[in-house]
């Protein structure tokens, strides 16, 4: 990126973990649209839909965006210690909502996710950051091969958890805590140890202020100088779109289906963009106010296994181990958001 001096600023090299899913594609897309980003690799974790789905779309979601080389790594066929759960009633079959996505001739490394987690840190000690938005199985796994992953990272962004709030797939548990508790629990585990720098937790307290909608997106289309017809509540289910842009079109078919499953939740005709914020938060850590807390993770209960549990004040005598998102500016958010992915795309089409 430009520093105004002519020369380029450093990239930030920034790993991802995710379970693609529509708001995993709109993370890595504005990961890749962003200049101060340097995309190194990308884990494919089971989640919002089977591993090798994730895989495909993953690759396929590269090939529409015209990036040849990067390394995508199929990880754990499931959690570490329970059997998988998928959500295509959220994300639609293929996970991308209505949108196809192109099949394309890249393959994935020949090895697995978990080591990618490592090779990325050795690669890059003290200086990559770590984005995980899906279930922490890979994480988890990585950690068991490399203790010392903790002091390789620059930082590390999870989207997950809920804290004095609501879950979204139990009453109490928030989605990529809820399919693998106990790699989560793992993961916090490893950051318990004192001197580490916590990883920035967003959960969805904080997630769910992030609220796409469709005069957003008609914003969104506008600024790739592809207009498209505005969507609505009152359009026919599954319609599609009728931009000229190619990554607007899959944009606007996965989006469609992730609003009209947040309507039939009764949230209104949007959708939350959990995690293009963690994807922005990797970049800029100063775009959400956050506050340190103990974070655990409920493995035995009946009713509330995992929940994610923040101790604010101490009482378990344990150090921080997170800092857990309690503010963002949500407008703010979207202006970056439109600023770079709207170009981006239109460079595309
Ligand atoms: C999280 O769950 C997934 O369905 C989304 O991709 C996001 O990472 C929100 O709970
Ligand atoms: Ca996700």
């Amino acid at each position: 990126m430009p520093n105004g001096n002519g020369e380029s600023a450093a990239r930030i090299p920034v790993f991802a973990d995710v379970d693609t899913g529509v708001d995993d594609a709109m993370a890595l897309v504005y990961l890749l649209a962003s200049a101060d980003a340097d995309l190194v690799g990308i884990a494919s974790t089971a989640g919002n839909v089977g591993v090798d789905q994730v895989c495909r779309n993953n690759l396929g979601l590269l090939e529409l965006c015209g990036v040849t080389g990067m390394p995508v790594s199929r990880g754990a066929d499931g959690p570490v210690a329970s059997a998988l759960r998928t959500a295509e009633d959220t994300h639609g079959p293929q996970g991308l909502g209505y949108a196809q996505l192109p099949s394309g001739d890249s393959t994935l490394t020949t090895y697995d996710a978990a080591e990618a987690w490592v090779r990325a840190a050795r690669a890059h000690p003290g200086e990559l950051v770590g984005m995980a938005v899906g279930p922490l199985t890979n994480l988890a796994l990585a950690l068991r091969t490399e203790p010392a992953l903790p002091t390789l990272l620059r930082r590390l962004v999870i989207m997950g958890g809920a804290f004095d709030y609501r879950g979204n797939t139990t009453a109490v548990a928030e989605w990529n805590v809820s399919v693998d508790p106990e790699a989560a629990a793992e993961v916090f585990a490893a950051w318990s140890a004192p001197d580490l720098e916590p990883p920035i937790v967003l959960g969805l307290n904080l997630t769910e202020n992030v609220a796409l909608t469709p005069a957003l997106f008609t914003r969104l289309a506008a600024a790739a100088q592809s207009p498209t017809a505005p969507m609505s509540v009152l359009d026919d289910r599954g319609t599609r779109s009728v931009a000229a842009n190619p990554l607007i079109r899959v944009l606007e078919d996965a989006m469609r289906f992730y609003f009209e499953f947040h309507f039939d939740q009764g949230e209104g005709y949007l959708a939350h963009l959990h995690d293009p914020l963690a994807a922005a938060v990797a970049l800029d850590p100063d775009i959400v106010e956050c506050r340190p807390a103990t974070v655990d993770v409920e493995l035995a209960g009946t009713l509330t296994r995992g929940m994610t549990i923040a101790d604010w004040n101490g009482r378990w005598g344990r150090p921080p181990n997170a800092l857990v998102g309690i503010g963002v500016d949500a407008g703010a958010f979207f202006e970056r958001f439109i600023a770079r992915v709207g170009p981006f795309a239109h460079r595309l089409g």
